[in-house]
């Protein structure tokens, strides 16, 4: 069977490359006579693959060597929880800026473990835009500001990185990390679930401000502290060691394709292309999103006519396009176009569109 173009948000496409070394690695890797999985994490090749790929990753983003780099578990929802259990005392407060569905759920998780504030929030707008800079109220003694970069199911992003003023800046950025450079040393926290632009799920990459491991505000079990986690180098216990090696081959093969300027430039194109295969539709497909907020990483589209979303569906993936169902909370359709996802993927989609459309419209 030929590999269809792969469209899913999450677990998402990885890259070709990177499925056929660890294809090729399976049963003998690095002359062992046995598989990564089947090693000791505590081992000397473990060790040093460990630290090639938090080196590579250093590499692509440019760390600077006053942030930690942690490979954790739980996914992004477990570490929505986590974070305030880490970064505030109970009576502290932390602002929230809400621009989406998973901006809204780290908010329910972080609300028994620190004072909420929502600082901003574009829901009146059905999170169809992001809160003007202006108007967010944000308060200088929170113990962070919390935000979501990309929001995944509403294809809303952040063109930029907002200001802040001093207090540390955390990002959920599970759908966009590693999708274009960024300045790190502008944010307190970064983390991701792994299973979109990283490599497979059970893994979170997470790169947190040194100095904000030292805020012990609250008895919390040692595997959950970031700091114990910093100090055992992610290996306090058992960690995901498939999900790290992935990663690492997915790290490895970003800095081959020329790192995050040469993947911003792709993740650019393509997105311009179906933006522009949208909205050329005659409406016959919408995406109701303000231009300037738009995700290059999940383009969700509406059909004008609904009752052809099904036969839209069936029909592209007969024509090898997969996983475009839009997320059920929303609906229509969605295109997840990360770094594993090709131009020529993007082309096919936008061809089947064209041709849907002039039989159907
Ligand atoms: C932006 C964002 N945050 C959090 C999550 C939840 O991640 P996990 O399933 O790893 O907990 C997702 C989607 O999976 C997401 O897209």
């Amino acid at each position: 069977m030929s590999r269809v173009w792969n469209f899913s948000a999450g677990p998402a496409a990885m890259p070709q490359a990177v499925l056929e070394r660890a294809q090729r690695e399976m049963l003998d890797w690095r002359g062992s006579g046995s598989s990564v999985m089947e090693q000791s994490h505590r081992g000397k090749r473990f060790i040093a693959m460990a630290a090639q790929a938090e080196t590579d990753l250093r590499a692509l983003m440019g760390i600077p060597a006053s942030h930690a780099v942690l490979f954790l578990q739980g996914g992004a929802t477990q570490h929505f929880a986590q974070i305030p259990m880490n970064l505030a005392g109970p009576d502290d407060r932390a602002d929230y800026v809400v621009t989406g569905h998973w901006g809204e759920k780290a908010v329910r998780e972080a609300a028994p473990y620190v004072r909420v504030q929502i600082a901003a929030s574009s829901g009146a707008d059905k999170f169809r835009s992001l809160p003007p800079r202006e108007g967010w109220t944000l308060d200088p003694s929170a113990a962070y500001v919390h935000y979501t970069p990309n929001e995944t199911i509403g294809g809303v992003e952040f063109p930029d990185v907002p200001e802040v003023g001093d207090v540390p800046l955390v990002a959920d950025m599970s759908s966009n990390i590693l999708s274009a450079p960024i300045d790190v040393a502008r944010f307190g926290v970064i983390y991701a679930g792994a299973q979109k632009n990283i490599g497979p799920s059970g893994l979170v990459v997470m790169i947190i401000r040194r100095d904000l491991l030292d805020r012990p505000r609250r008895p919390i079990a040692s595997v959950l502290r970031y700091a114990e986690q910093a100090a055992h180098d992610s290996m306090l216990n058992t960690p995901n060691t498939w999900g790290w090696y992935m990663a690492g081959l997915t790290f490895q093969w970003l800095r081959e394709q020329g790192g995050l300027t040469a993947m911003a430039e792709r993740n650019r194109a393509k997105s311009e292309l179906l933006y522009r295969a949208i909205d050329q539709s005659g409406g016959f497909y919408t995406n109701p999103v303000q231009p300037l907020a738009r995700s290059r990483m999940n383009v969700p589209f509406w059909l004008r006519d609904s009752a052809l979303d099904a036969l839209f569906l069936e029909e592209s993936e007969a024509a090898g396009l997969f996983a475009l169902k839009g997320h059920k909370a929303v609906g229509g359709m969605r295109a997840s176009l990360y770094n594993a996802v090709p131009l020529e993927a993007v082309e096919a989609l936008v061809s089947f569109m064209w041709d849907f459309a002039h039989r159907h419209g």
